[in-house]
């Protein structure tokens, strides 16, 4: 994929089809272990330990629509090419979390791409879903939290197109001013 917003867009539609009600998502931006981290965390369905084992074979797929299951795959594979590696920890009946480490610095990183469409699209399209943010950028951090836009949206929907361009303003802005002195560790 050309943009790691791409990969977290495809992970977090994975915790969704596990029927999480929460998903917790966390960019980590930290230059000076080189490092670019991306989680993603769901109360889920989960797997057992041997799907959990096998799961970023291609070939592995709870999918009825094909016999191939691309997305996890694909992050281990972007995720190696930058000498990172890919974890999914995941139980039965509690949840799974996927962490990928990448080398921030590395010529096959792919950029971070527009997060903040990928934030306000995930919120808008998963409204009754309770999604974190969490941006971190060597130390300064920046969080979107759906429950507390809930509780001060006062009965307007997520789904609204007016709180989609609020969101995705918010995230840019919040982002943008995270690593305001090191703006190469934006992309
Ligand atoms: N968060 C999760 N919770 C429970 N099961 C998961 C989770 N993520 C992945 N899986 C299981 O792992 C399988 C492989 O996931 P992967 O994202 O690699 O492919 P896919 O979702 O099947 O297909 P694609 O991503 O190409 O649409 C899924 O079909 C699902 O059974
Ligand atoms: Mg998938």
């Amino acid at each position: 994929m050309k943009e790691i917003s791409l990969h977290i867009m495809d992970i977090v539609q994975n915790s969704v089809e596990a029927g999480a009600t929460k998903v917790s998502i966390g960019v980590d931006v930290d230059s000076g272990r080189d490092l670019l981290t991306i989680t993603v965390s769901d109360n889920g369905r989960g797997m057992d330990s041997e799907m959990t084992r096998r799961v970023t074979d291609p070939f592995v797929t709870s999918r009825t629509t094909r016999r191939v299951g691309l997305g996890l795959s694909l992050l281990k594979d972007t995720a190696r090419q930058t000498g990172g590696r890919l974890e999914v920890l995941s139980a039965e009946g509690e949840g799974t979390r996927v962490i990928a480490t990448l080398g921030l610095s590395h010529i096959d990183r792919p950029p971070l791409g527009d997060i903040a469409s990928t934030l306000a699209c995930l919120i808008a399209a998963n409204k009754s879903i309770d999604i974190d943010y969490h941006h971190a950028c060597d130390g300064r951090e920046f969080s979107v939290r759906t429950e507390e836009l809930r509780s001060r949206l006062s009965g307007v929907s997520l789904a609204d197109p007016l709180v989609f361009c609020f969101v995705r303003e918010y995230a840019e802005q919040g982002i943008s001013q995270l690593c305001s002195t090191t703006p190469s560790l934006l992309v």
